[in-house]
């Protein structure tokens, strides 16, 4: 008999549902919120506002995309953390009351394991080459880098993590400077297609071990531009696509340096990329090259499935209801959450 499991996302900005009939994937609907785009990044309070309105009819399309309505669910999985209180509250209250009204099983979902199950999400009729366990995660988004070791579905451990900026996080501020919209992400990566990513360099950290830095390379980037638009005003458009290429490269290469001595130190040579800076073009080459060199079989995860979405929370909630493991009516959400 089939499982079907309704995944809930809304730690953040975009409000998401998806259904998946056991680890076929039936709909993913995503609901993005542009009323952030004005201020530069995401307001708190207009997020929970916005994930408000949007999570009944998300999560009906979802259902109706899936040909299934409610009562078939076997199980409601949702982001409980981390993220943003006001954002997690109202996809927490939905699942609890939806769970309540169906009778079907409530899962709490962490949104940085599920970015990582992102990897393992196949379609059904799609041939899908999914990472054999144990494998080495690179998780980068907006929020978090880690270094992340899997030896099952539910059972991983980071091994390195960011000391302060995460690498998305220190992308958004570094394009927020150059005048770029947010998310400077995408932006960035597009740009990056016309310069020289050896026009420029900035500082790059010294951090023993695992763990990543991004704040030096940020003050780096800011300072440098700030003393040339001292000489020339006109120097950030001037050379918007060589500044873009060049701090991609210095991301990419702090990114890739740590993970190479991660696969080195643990002998892993399974190798995943995961969260919304996996979609980044240079990164995804960088690593797809260094695995050609090194024999590492590399997983890249489809585009739609790097960002923020439920279909992520979905797959997870599935390994969670295999081994039984619900939540129940008094759980809360967390803005922090460890593995
Ligand atoms: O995983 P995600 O959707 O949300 C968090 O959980 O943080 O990641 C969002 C981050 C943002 O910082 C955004 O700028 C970055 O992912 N991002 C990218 C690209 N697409 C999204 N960064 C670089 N290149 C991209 N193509
Ligand atoms: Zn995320």
């Amino acid at each position: 008999m089939s499982t079907y499991i309704l995944g809930i996302e809304s730690s953040c900005d975009d409000t998401s549902a998806a259904v998946i009939r056991d680890h076929f994937l039936l709909s993913n609907i995503i609901a993005s919120q542009n009323v952030h785009i004005k201020y530069g990044g995401v307001v708190p309070e207009l997020a929970s506002r916005a994930h408000q309105q949007n999570i009944i009819p998300v999560v009906d399309t979802a259902l109706k995309e899936a040909g299934i309505t409610a009562s078939d669910l076997d199980g409601i999985a949702f982001t409980r953390g981390p993220g943003l209180m006001g954002s997690l509250l109202v996809g927490t209250s939905f699942a609890k009351g939806l769970s309540l009204a169906t009778g079907c099983k409530l899962i709490e979902v962490n949104h940085l394991q599920a970015h990582i199950l992102a990897n393992f999400l196949r379609e059904p009729g799609k041939e899908k080459q999914i990472p054999e366990f144990p494998f080495l995660c690179l998780l980068v988004s907006g929020g978090h880098t880690q270094l992340v070791q899997v030896r099952d579905y539910l059972d991983m451990d980071i091994i390195g993590s960011t000391l302060d900026d995460a690498a998305g996080e220190a992308l958004d501020k570094c394009a927020k400077v150059m005048g770029l919209p947010y998310p400077g992400g995408p932006v960035i990566d597009r740009t990056a297609r016309e310069g020289n990513p050896d026009a420029f360099s900035f500082s790059k950290p010294r951090i023993s071990g695992l763990d990543y830095s991004f704040s030096g390379l940020k003050t780096s980037f800011l300072y440098f531009l700030r003393d040339q638009l001292q000489g020339d005003p006109g120097f950030i458009s001037k050379y918007l696509p060589d500044l873009c290429a060049s701090l991609q490269k210095a991301v990419v290469d702090i990114l890739t340096e740590k993970l190479l001595k991660a696969a080195k130190e643990t002998g892993i040579q399974e190798i995943a990329l995961a969260g919304g800076v996996s979609a980044n073009s240079a990164l995804r080459e960088a690593v797809t090259g260094l695995g050609a060199k090194h024999g590492w079989k590399v997983h890249l995860p489809e585009f739609r499935f790097t960002t923020d979405n439920a279909a992520m929370i979905a797959i997870t909630g599935y390994h969670k209801y295999l081994r039984g493991d619900f939540a129940t009516q008094d759980i809360t959400p967390l803005a922090r959450m460890p593995f």
